[in-house]
């Protein structure tokens, strides 16, 4: 069979479309005897009975296991170059109160960049000492209040923010760990970087005024440098790009030696997953070898001591432990010079994965309920809502006999989906639950009818009851 001429050149035609690629699935996804997909001994149907559709699946072992082999990995690396190594999980990859206690278990801090982050963190059972806080707006009440928690250590991202940490600290009576964000010019996507001098983003500042600002930090009484931080993106490819970064970024570390001490150096997060076989990760051993390797050559060349170094990864460590499970609803064939894609509707769509369309990100599909001997087809599957470009998986092939009824299993969406989700058409937020050894629990609720009317200032309580009646488990309420 040749493959379909409206599929995207990446995307090759699969032997069996009911596979599930390895890399792509979480570590206890598998197709039962009677061929359906499974996700931490849970099978997807009986989650769909308890839990309905859309579902967010974390498979929790999983999720652990890559939180503690990453750090491990890490530290391992730096030790080899005298480096201790502290890693923060960046909590807006997917955060609830249960994946804090995962992360806190493996040995991770955990980075917080809002009010409502930080809450969930403590929540959680962090100790402020384990967080890190970013942000290119902290309000002030928010640096009041990190500074009152004694929070571990706060990003200070613009020249505006040094006064205003240093007033909180000095409110609170303490002295406050401060990085300073700052760009290196390195700007990565997935597989290529590009180095500029200057990036025009609104996070950070310019590395060429790093110099004046970490020494009016260190003109604040109450604020303690402790290093340079940057973030050169998300989802990325290689080791190229860090190296670079870090190597730009070590330049300036060093000439900042002259003025005080510099204990750290913080390379962010961004490491790329598999969405697709199309997409091949670089090992995280590679990757921390690699660093590590960078971090000591420049250390030497420069002739200074080497720094612990911080990293805060989080779709690494929680993407691919993820699956979104929807319904199929209506199935349309369109016909394009001669070829046919076929439009598979599933029950949610932009509302629980903007990716696609705030990024045109490629995802991955397979049938949950079965397997089937029917040739592959060329899908893509959409959402619900009222715009065109609710796609879910924009290029995918499963067995063509696909049907209304089946249910869908797309994976690696435990970051960035169930965090950057919506409302759009009033579609209650759908639940998280993780499942593991055979149980299922659920980690954050989904969202009713009734709560999205509670929050209409206009509704008439009591007016009439308006849950929808469904019987599925939400975690507390009818859905
Ligand atoms: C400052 C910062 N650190 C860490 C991260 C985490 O990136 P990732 O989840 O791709 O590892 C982000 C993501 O946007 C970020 O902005």
């Amino acid at each position: 069979m040749a493959p379909n001429p409206l599929a995207p050149a990446w995307l090759a035609l699969p032997a069996d479309a009911n596979d599930l690629a390895p890399g792509l699935w979480p570590v206890n996804a598998e197709r039962t005897e009677a061929g359906e997909l499974s996700l931490g001994g849970v099978s997807a149907s009986e989650l769909v009975a308890r839990f309905g559709t859309p579902l967010y699946v974390v498979d929790e072992a999983d999720a652990r296991a890559r939180a503690a082999e990453l750090r491990e990995v890490f530290e391992t690396a730096f030790a080899r170059i005298g480096a201790a190594v502290h890693v923060y999980y960046a909590g807006k990859a997917f955060l609830s109160t249960d994946v804090v206690r995962w992360m806190l278990e493996a040995g991770l801090n955990i980075d917080v960049c809002t009010t409502g982050e930080l809450a969930v963190a403590l929540a959680g059972g962090a100790d402020p000492a384990r967080l890190g806080y970013h942000g290119n707006n902290k309000s002030l009440a928010e640096l009041d209040e990190a500074a009152r928690l004694r929070i571990g250590s706060l990003v200070i991202d613009s020249e505006i923010e040094i006064a205003r940490a240093a007033a909180a600290a000095t409110r609170h009576g303490i002295v406050l760990n401060v990085r300073l964000r700052v760009n290196s010019g390195v700007h990565a996507s997935t597989h290529d970087f590009l180095a500029t001098s200057h990036e025009d983003q609104k996070f950070g500042v310019v590395l060429d005024d790093a110099a004046r600002l970490v020494a009016l930090i260190r003109s604040e009484k109450s604020l303690r440098f402790i290093g340079l931080h940057c973030h050169i993106g998300s989802q990325i490819f290689g080791a190229d790009g860090f190296a670079e970064s870090a190597s730009r970024l070590l330049a300036v570390h060093a000439e900042l030696l002259a003025g005080g001490p510099v204990p750290e150096l913080n390379l962010g997060g961004g490491f790329g997953i598999a969405y697709t076989s199309a997409d091949i990760p670089t090992p995280i051993g590679e990757l921390a070898t690699r660093l590590a390797e960078i971090v000591e050559t420049e250390c030497s060349r420069r002739g200074i001591p080497v720094p612990d170094v911080a990293f805060e990864p989080g779709r690494v460590i929680i993407g691919p432990a993820g699956v979104t499970l929807y319904e199929v609803g209506t199935i349309k064939p369109v016909e394009i010079s001669g070829s046919t894609r076929l439009y598979v509707s599933v029950d949610g769509g932009m509302s629980d994965n903007i990716r696609p369309a705030l990024y045109g990100a490629d995802f991955s599909v397979r049938l949950a309920n079965r397997v089937s001997p029917a040739a592959p087809g060329l899908v893509r599957v959409a959402g619900k809502h009222c715009e065109s470009g609710d796609v879910v998986v924009n290029a995918a092939y499963l067995p063509a006999d696909v049907t209304p009824g089946d249910l869908a299993a797309v994976p690696a969406t435990g970051a960035y989906c169930w965090s950057l989700a919506n409302n759009y058409n009033y579609l209650g937020r759908a639940p998280v639950v993780a499942v593991n050894g055979g149980e299922a629990r659920v980690l954050v609720r989904g969202e009713t009818v009734d709560d999205l009317l509670a929050r209409d200032a206009g509704f008439m309580h009591g007016a009439g009851a308006v849950s929808t009646g469904s019987t599925t488990d939400t975690g507390g309420t009818t859905r």
